[in-house]
């Protein structure tokens, strides 16, 4: 038969000391024959050391017997703390002998202390008392008894109304699981909920007839079952932990926290719980962004070094097809091999703007401009039965971006969109102007303050189920067939509107559509004299006039291609391989160096490290930078150089030659700008 709360608190089970002191008793007997008997010296010893060991289990039997008796009351005390609800643990003589936090925050602990022992002088078991707090105002605390003439006190709001018996403690003790404002049961060791509170009732939802604990959560560890047993067979001395609800439609996560409720109440557990979706969201949110921060990471890493082997397999690629003329035999294996660098280069771009590493070539922009001009090859991409439909915003602030990743970008999220539409259907492009007047956070993000230009792409297609939005953003996720879709898609997006100084959200429900906010900073800088000119539009060949060229790359295959390259275009070229070497190389050069060609990142002293040393000891340079990486990793060095042209690998043949006749056509001298921040690409 099972007792009820009430019934176990009369019950008085064997003392728990008995063996202990039994063990004790043994000991004395055994040092006394001992002496009696005159025996050897380690036998008085031995003799002792179990006594004092009897002793000592007393003493700890003791204190887990006084802890045991508090289990009840402590955990309570503790969820009322969790809940932010005021609440002790009072000793026979009325004193406070364990507050929480919330308590401790609300009354002075000696004023508490005097109120209640005047206030329960003669008072019934339970009874309510009324306390002045901190600030003056008169508190209603709840009593109610505990075993061994403790007494739990919780402060009722003002609302509550008194949920206390006439005189009956024990019945006082149900009605307070009930008052408390935190879910509370009483729970058997084999699961059975013996009671729970109307708060324990409302989280889970419970029926009249509840089954049992463990068919209503799944531990996430410890199967439930194994975590009550354990507990009650004295295992482990329970805890708080994160578990499932198995009978809900949504995921639904809680705290629980089980606690032998001691002693006088058999093996009877107390479950508290809270309800811990959202920190469960919150942490999955948390692993979600580290996890994309280390794939960026590793993209990041991985893609840089590919573009040095790029760079040297393109680059020779072009020298050899310099010899062989169309009609050649090998001629239609090189374009194949250069076409297969090509689109590995364009995948390794696609990694480095998800990982935030590329080199953006920003300018300010209408962003109306660069929609319009896209429309004709956005139509094109939509094919016949879904249209596009581009609404424009009133005075459109511009926004300094890299037009070329901005159309990827937009590009990226209407075929995202046409794909999600089989049947056909509407994109709608829309722009407007935004203002966060205070910062604002969504999903984590932390948008600031300002002006913003906003983009948002919306289509009524089959929309993206609640588990999936989550990693959507991540590189190679995809819902695709592997003909049709490599994942890459978002991730790219993401990274260019992150690196733009931008934010992306995306709204979604299933079978109703999707719909991408894109904000980007407005520009608030001076106007820029002129856009620069159109990155699509076909570079003029220059004719190449000659002279001497410092090249300096530690990759010695991009070296070794470049230096060939050059000296095919009619340049005298001076190698080197680290930014010292150049330096030295600079002061020995039998001619004047008209121009300088230098990867960004050397060991030792890097490229712009080593370019300020020679422009302060050498005087003027024509400078090109070559670049693997992004111009962050400039503006993180504060370089201050201004007239320099930059270079990203991989690069062809063609785009070296073009670069450099054009730099040193140019007749601009890099300068060093004090104070200046930033890197400017012209
Ligand atoms: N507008 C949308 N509606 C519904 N699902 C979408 C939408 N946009 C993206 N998704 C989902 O997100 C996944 C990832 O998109 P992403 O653009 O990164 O890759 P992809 O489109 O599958 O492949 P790729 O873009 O590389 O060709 C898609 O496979 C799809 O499941
Ligand atoms: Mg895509």
């Amino acid at each position: 038969m099972r007792l009820s709360l009430p019934d176990a608190l009369t019950r008085r089970g064997p003392p728990s000391t008995g063996w202990s002191a039994l063990l004790m008793l043994a000991s004395l007997a055994l040092l006394l024959a001992a002496v009696v008997a005159r025996p050897e010296l380690h036998m008085i010893f031995f003799a002792v050391a179990a006594a004092l060991a009897g002793l000592a289990a007393v003493q700890r039997d003791r204190m887990r017997d006084r802890d045991r008796s508090l289990s009840v009351g402590r955990a309570m005390i503790e969820a009322c703390d969790r809940n932010g609800v005021a609440a002790l643990i009072l000793d026979d003589a009325g004193l406070p002998q364990i507050t929480n936090r919330s308590c401790a925050d609300l009354f002075d602990r000696l004023a508490l202390a005097s109120h209640l022992t005047d206030a329960m002088q003669g008072a019934p078991e339970a009874t309510t008392v009324t306390v002045p707090d901190l600030t003056g105002q008169a508190r209603s605390l709840m009593l109610v008894a505990l075993p061994r003439g403790r007494r739990l006190a919780v402060v009722q709001a003002a609302a509550d109304p008194l949920p206390v018996g006439p005189a009956d403690g024990r019945d006082a003790l149900l009605q307070l699981l009930d008052a408390v404002p935190v879910a509370m049961m009483e729970v058997a060791a084999d699961g059975a909920i013996l009671h729970a509170n109307p708060e324990a009732r409302r989280l889970l939802q419970l029926a009249r007839d509840p089954p049992p604990l463990d068919e209503l959560l799944e531990g996430l560890g410890l199967p439930i079952g194994a975590r009550l047993t354990d507990l009650a067979e004295g295992r482990t001395r329970g805890g708080t932990e994160t578990a499932r609800q198995r009978r809900v439609a949504k995921e639904a996560y809680l705290q629980l926290g089980l606690r032998l409720a001691g002693p006088e109440f058999g093996d009877r557990i107390i479950a508290v719980l809270s309800d811990a979706t959202e920190l469960k969201a919150l942490e999955a949110k948390f692993v979600q962004s580290q996890k994309m921060q280390a794939v960026g990471q590793l993209a990041g890493g991985v893609a840089h070094d590919f573009n040095n082997l790029l760079t040297a397999i393109s680059g020779h690629c072009d020298l050899l097809l310099l010899r062989h003329h169309r009609g050649d035999s090998d001629y239609g294996d090189l374009v194949q091999i250069r076409q297969n660098t090509n689109r590995a280069a364009a995948l390794v771009r696609q990694l480095l703007a998800f990982s935030r590493k590329q080199t953006l070539q920003l300018s300010v922009f209408q962003l109306r401009d660069i929609l319009s001009e896209l429309t004709h090859l956005m139509d094109r991409l939509l094919g016949a039965n879904v249209t596009l439909r581009m609404v424009h915003g009133q005075d459109l602030h511009r926004v300094r971006v890299d037009r070329r990743q901005l159309e990827q970008v937009v590009m990226n999220l209407v075929v995202n969109a046409r794909d999600a539409m089989p049947a056909g259907g509407e994109v709608q492009v829309e722009t407007r102007n935004t203002r966060f007047e205070t910062e604002t956070v969504r999903d984590r993000a932390r948008i600031h303050a300002g002006d913003y230009v906003q983009i948002d792409v919306r289509d009524r297609g089959v929309g993206i189920p609640p588990d999936q939005i989550e990693k959507i953003f991540e590189p190679f996720f995809t819902t695709k067939p592997p003909s049709e879709g490599t994942g890459l898609g978002l991730s790219t997006v993401y990274g260019i509107v992150k690196q733009s100084g931008g934010f992306i959200f995306v709204d979604s429900s299933e079978g109703e559509g999707t719909c991408f906010t894109i904000y980007l900073p407005a520009y608030t800088g001076p106007a820029e004299a002129a856009a620069e000119p159109d990155a699509l539009a076909p570079i003029i060949r220059k004719s190449e006039a000659g002279g001497t060229i410092l090249l300096v790359e530690d990759e010695v295959p991009v070296r070794s291609f470049a230096a060939r390259a050059l000296q095919l275009r009619g340049y005298q070229v001076i190698e080197a391989g680290t930014g010292e070497e150049a330096l030295e190389k600079l002061a020995d050069a039998p001619s004047a160096v008209d121009l300088v060609v230098s990867d960004i990142m050397l060991p030792g002293l890097d490229g712009p490290g080593w370019v300020r040393a020679a422009l302060e000891s050498h005087g003027p340079l024509r400078v090109i930078f070559i670049s693997g990486y992004s111009e962050s990793v400039l503006e993180d060095r504060e370089l201050g150089l201004i007239h320099t042209r930059l270079l990203q690998k991989p690069f062809s043949l063609q785009d070296l030659s073009d670069v450099v006749a054009d730099q040193i056509q140019s007749g601009k001298m890099t300068e060093i700008e004090p104070g200046a921040r930033g890197f400017m690409v012209q």
